[in-house]
């Protein structure tokens, strides 16, 4: 008997050992990233010297793509072949300034990426309000343990600017290599948990169908929509963050 348990209690190590290889290997595939053409670094650009996010991906506020900046952006900073400014003999610039001289854009491999029977824009997002998420939203992140939590994010979105994009893309601000810190990242599902936390995006179907509520439907309707948010101060109506058509075509 007892020599069973001790042989049982190695099988538990063993399978703990496996286990924990499988999350560790788990753990090295959820994030994606691919080589990219030029060693370019969010982290050098945007906290070293505090450049905006905007300042390059101008886009984002504007349209459905944030796109990334043409060589043009880059050689505003690094200048062309004969007029050197920023980093003249880096050996990644230059390969930039061959793209310029070249006139070829340069061929940055795409990361984030949703379907194409998908409508994503950016401008809303960017653009939203963010008294248009529910009053508690974002309560409770706990940056230190759990920075990809929905909290947390719902946190940085409501911070709103460039905080925004971090709540989607991650901390950017630290990436030497872009890469995609959320596993489900556009997943239908990790489009729904956000936007389930708008407000009337749960109470938008009108319940109870009494004698009253018909006879004086349109009245009672109008003051239950305001109350819950389902208009706008101009008296439009928001969009239906949980309908199937607002992403999809
Ligand atoms: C607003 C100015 C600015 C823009 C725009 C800019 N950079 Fe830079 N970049 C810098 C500065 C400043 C440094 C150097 C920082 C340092 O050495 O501390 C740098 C460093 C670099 C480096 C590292 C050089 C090395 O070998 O250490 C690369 C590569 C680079 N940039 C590529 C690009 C590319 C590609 C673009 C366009 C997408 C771009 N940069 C746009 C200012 C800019
Ligand atoms: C100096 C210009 C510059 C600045 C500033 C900058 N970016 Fe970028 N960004 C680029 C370039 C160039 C690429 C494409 C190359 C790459 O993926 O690294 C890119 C790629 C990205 C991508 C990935 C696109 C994909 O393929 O999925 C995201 C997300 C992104 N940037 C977000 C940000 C955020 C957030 C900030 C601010 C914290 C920021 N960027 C600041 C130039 C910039
Ligand atoms: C609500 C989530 C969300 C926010 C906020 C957000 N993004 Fe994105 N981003 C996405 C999704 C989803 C994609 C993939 C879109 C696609 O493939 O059509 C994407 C793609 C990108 C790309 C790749 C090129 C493109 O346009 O498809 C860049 C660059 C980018 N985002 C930068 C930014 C920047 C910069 C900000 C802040 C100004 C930002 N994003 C805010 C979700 C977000
Ligand atoms: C972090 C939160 C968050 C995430 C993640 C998010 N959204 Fe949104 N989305 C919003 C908010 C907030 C609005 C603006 C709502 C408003 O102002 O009424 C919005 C608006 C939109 C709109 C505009 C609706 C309209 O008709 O004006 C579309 C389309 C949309 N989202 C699609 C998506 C898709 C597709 C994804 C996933 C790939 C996604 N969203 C992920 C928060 C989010
Ligand atoms: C907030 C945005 C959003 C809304 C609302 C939404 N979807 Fe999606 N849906 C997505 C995204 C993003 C994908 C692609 C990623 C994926 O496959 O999960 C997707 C994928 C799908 C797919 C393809 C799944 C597959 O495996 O290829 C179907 C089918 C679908 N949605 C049906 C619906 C239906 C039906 C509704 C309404 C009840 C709906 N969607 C509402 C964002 C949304």
């Amino acid at each position: 008997m007892l020599g069973k348990k001790v042989i049982n209690l190695k099988q538990y190590f063993l399978v703990g050992l496996f286990v924990s290889a499988f999350f560790l290997a788990l753990n090295t595939t959820t994030a994606y990233a691919e080589e990219q053409p030029i060693a370019f670094s969010h982290k050098l650009h945007t906290v070293q010297n505090g450049i905006a996010c905007q300042y390059c991906h101008l886009y984002a506020r504007r349209s459905f793509s944030s796109g990334v900046p043409p060589v043009s952006t880059c050689i505003g900073c690094h200048g062309p072949k004969e007029q050197k400014l920023v980093q003249p003999d880096s050996k990644e610039v230059n390969k930039m300034r061959t793209f310029w001289s070249d006139k070829e854009p340069i061929p940055w491999v795409k990361i984030h990426d949703v379907p194409d029977f998908v409508r994503f824009p950016h401008k809303e997002h960017i653009n939203a309000d963010s008294n248009r998420l529910l009053d508690d939203a974002g309560a409770g992140c706990d940056t230190k343990n759990a920075p990809r939590s929905l909290e947390c994010k719902l946190a940085q979105f409501r911070t709103g600017g460039d905080q925004r994009c971090l709540a989607c893309h991650g901390d950017v601000r630290q990436m030497e290599v872009i890469t995609q810190v959320d596993e489900n990242f556009g997943k239908m599902g990790w489009c729904m948990e956000c936007h389930l936390q708008v407000k009337g995006a749960k109470e938008r179907k009108r319940t109870g169908s009494t004698i009253a509520g018909w006879y004086h439907a349109k009245e009672m309707d109008k003051k239950r929509e305001a109350a819950i948010g389902l208009v706008n101060e101009k008296g439009y109506h928001n969009p239906n963050m949980l309908d199937c058509y607002t992403c999809h075509y």
